[in-house]
């Protein structure tokens, strides 16, 4: 067994298993266990499946195009719209039923409904104002805005008028937002003046205007929500030229339409710049077709999203989650989809609860991390509150602990609910590894098998699959509608990044192609996968991707450091913390102050998100006798574990001292 196996075997939970719930089983949207079989003997024309939930402005000529892998091409020569998908297919029919509910974080403030008549109508304003503006077909639109209704607004403007958008997480910081629009040469960009966070209103344009000055040319347009009110909380910013205030907008376009502009199946719908194992993050490429197929699909059939529902993803659309199910799966199938602005433990612990009372919500997907947390809370919380609406209870970022999964099974869902654990990523576009809720038995810590028509293995490093039970790497053996189609403008990287490990990159054989997630797991006896975390140096703090390598770089950037090497560190409620094991320069002390510093050089590079939750100072890092920083220890001390031989270090010394510092932190 290898180090890296070690490691991931020691992650392993414990076993038990639940049936899914009758009165689910009666009422759920895919019930027959033969889809399994159906799918794996029709692959690829199985996914007509997912692309028939789609309304196509011309049919598609085949399915799957894998003449170039891994440049596959899916639904070839149709043509859709993403935003029809969302809106008008559904005017007729459900014209006047909500297609948002949003509650913004102050108790006092109304809750906003937008019916799909006046989603639409919005929708169709604001893409007749940024053609005004000059966006054309195919120009990046950068949207940065925290969880308001102009968010997925902006997006299925953008949509309507075939313009990609790229939506930088609010929450990022300046530098995050000008790298992004830098990357995808994006002219515009759509933001806001502000939003709450646990009552105080934060100043959002500041840091916008601040990105803005970071990008190498001049940028065409700038929209400002004003979200915080002329009289209320705003921070009086005037708007510069080039910047147009949202409700003029609006106002100026009232009543206009645009004709959803018929997009090829193929052309980009969206880029999400994701984390990877450089500093530079990655675009993720997703197209419209295969993408909206895909989310739509798996909306359906995984968390059982049925028109009548008022369905509660708590993820924020600043991510892939929020984009794939809260907006586009979601608004395809025709149903309610929930926005909430804040955060849940504002005013109190119990605010999901009150909305998902209130709403009668029947769905809620959220992440581990927030199930921790309600967990240490204390299950008084959910108790005020009558949640017998809930049908399902979804996760997804990380693994769950069985203890979380059974605090969420027994205390929200009280036993009536499935659970789905979802595995998936950014550049998976949907869902993957999962459970189908009105079929499979649950088992906690296991995400489930794959699922139908995905050909998901857990390999060896040679690629071979392991025996059940034994720790190994995830692989996609298959392409799948919903994949990402590369790394904007970056093809080389997307083969090295993903496809290089178990391929052969000379042929043009579809079946010498595996997708690698870099992501450790495990298979058992019934195909039941549990993932383990990632094996790459990337972190998974709270359910967010952080680059080791970024978190480096903005470290090594503050003035008296001279190296840095970032870690993961076992957290109760977020998973993984950031660890910084720091070497000052010459001259400079480890004391309080430049630890500030260095905590505020991680914000301001990336966002509060990346905040380090311990640095360590240490005259040395332990090496390897090439050189090379022994990130394994690193972890390993972080987590405060054995730490085997050590001999073989190149300073076998310091590995004592930097033990000593951590447990006195
Ligand atoms: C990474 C992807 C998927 C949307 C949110 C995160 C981890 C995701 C699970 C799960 C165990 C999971 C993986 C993956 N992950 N879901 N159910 N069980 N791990 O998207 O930022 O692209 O991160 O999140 O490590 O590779 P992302």
């Amino acid at each position: 067994m290898s180090d890296d196996d070690t490691v991931l075997e020691a992650r392993l939970p414990e076993g038990e298993t639940f049936d899914p719930p009758e009165a689910f089983i009666e009422e759920a949207n895919v019930t027959d266990p033969e889809i399994y079989e159906e799918f794996e003997e029709n692959w690829p024309a199985c996914w007509e499946t997912a692309a028939e939930l789609v309304d196509w402005d011309r049919e598609y000529d085949q399915v799957l195009d894998a003449s170039d892998p891994p440049f596959y091409e899916w639904f070839t020569d149709g043509k859709l719209n993403a935003s029809a998908n969302c809106l008008d297919r559904h005017l007729e029919d459900r014209g006047d039923e909500p297609a948002i509910e949003w509650v913004g974080e102050p108790t006092d403030e109304a809750d906003r409904t937008y019916t799909y008549e006046q989603l639409h109508r919005e929708v169709n304003e604001f893409a007749a104002a940024l053609r005004d503006l000059g966006v054309g077909e195919d120009d990046v639109v950068t949207v940065y805005m925290p969880m308001i209704p102009e968010l997925p607004i902006a997006m299925l403007a953008c949509a309507r008028i075939g313009a990609p958008h790229s939506v930088v997480f609010a929450g990022f910081s300046a530098q995050a937002l000008s790298t992004r629009m830098n990357a995808a040469d994006s002219s515009y960009l759509v933001t806001c003046d502000g939003y709450y966070r646990r009552g105080d209103p934060l100043d959002h344009l500041e840091k916008a205007n601040e990105g803005l000055d970071g990008v190498d040319y001049d940028v065409d347009a700038t929209v400002v929500v004003d979200r915080l009110g002329p009289n209320g909380d705003g921070f009086g910013h005037d708007l510069a030229d080039g910047q147009h205030d949202y409700a003029t907008l609006i106002a100026d376009h009232e009543g206009a339409t645009v004709a959803p502009v018929s997009r090829d199946a193929e052309d980009m719908l969206f880029l999400m710049y994701t984390s990877g194992t450089t500093g530079q993050p990655k675009g993720v490429k997703h197209t419209t077709g295969g993408y909206l197929s895909w989310v739509t699909w798996t909306s359906q059939a995984v968390l059982d999203v049925k028109p009548e529902d008022t369905y509660f993803c708590a993820a924020d659309i600043g991510w892939i989650t929020g984009h794939s199910y809260i907006v586009y799966g979601p608004l395809s199938l025709g149903t309610t989809t929930m926005m909430y602005e804040g955060t849940p433990d504002y005013p109190d612990n119990d605010r999901l609860w009150e909305i998902i009372e209130e709403y009668e919500a029947t769905q809620l997907y959220t992440a581990p991390t927030a199930i921790r947390a309600f967990m240490k809370w204390g299950e008084e919380y959910p108790d005020r509150h009558d949640l017998s609406s809930l049908r399902l209870l979804g996760t997804v970022g990380e693994p769950i602990n069985p203890r979380a999964w059974k605090w969420y099974y027994t205390n929200i869902g009280d036993e009536a609910c499935p659970i789905v654990d979802t595995w998936w990523q950014t550049e998976t576009g949907g869902m993957m590894v999962t459970t189908l809720p009105g079929i499979c038995e649950m088992k906690p810590g296991a995400a489930g098998p794959p699922l139908p028509g995905v050909d998901a293995q857990v390999v060896d490093a040679a690629g071979e699959e392991v025996e059940a039970g034994r720790a190994g790497y995830l692989t996609i053996q298959k392409p799948w509608p919903g994949m990402l189609r590369t790394l904007y403008r970056n093809d080389e990287r997307f083969i090295r990044e993903y496809w290089a490990e178990y391929s052969d990159l000379d042929s043009d054989d579809m079946d010498d192609w595996v997708y690698s997630p870099e992501d450790g797991a495990k298979i058992d006896e019934d195909g039941y996968i549990t993932v383990l975390g990632r094996v790459d140096d990337v972190l998974n703090v709270s359910g967010h991707r952080l680059g080791t390598m970024e978190l480096e770089s903005a470290i090594v950037g503050v003035e008296g450091v001279a190296e840095a090497a970032v870690v993961g560190g076992d957290h109760e409620l977020k998973g993984e913390a950031v660890y910084a094991y720091v070497i000052t320069e010459d001259g400079y002390e480890g004391d309080e102050t430049l630890r500030q510093r260095i905590v505020d050089g991680v914000e301001s590079a990336i966002g509060p998100i990346a905040r380090p939750e311990q640095v360590i100072f240490t005259p040395d890092l332990p090496k390897t006798r090439s050189g090379k920083i022994m990130r394994r220890l690193l972890e390993n001390i972080a987590n405060g574990e054995e730490l085997g031989n050590t001999s073989t270090l190149q300073n076998p010394g310091v590995v004592e001292d930097i033990q000593e510092k951590v447990r006195d932190a």
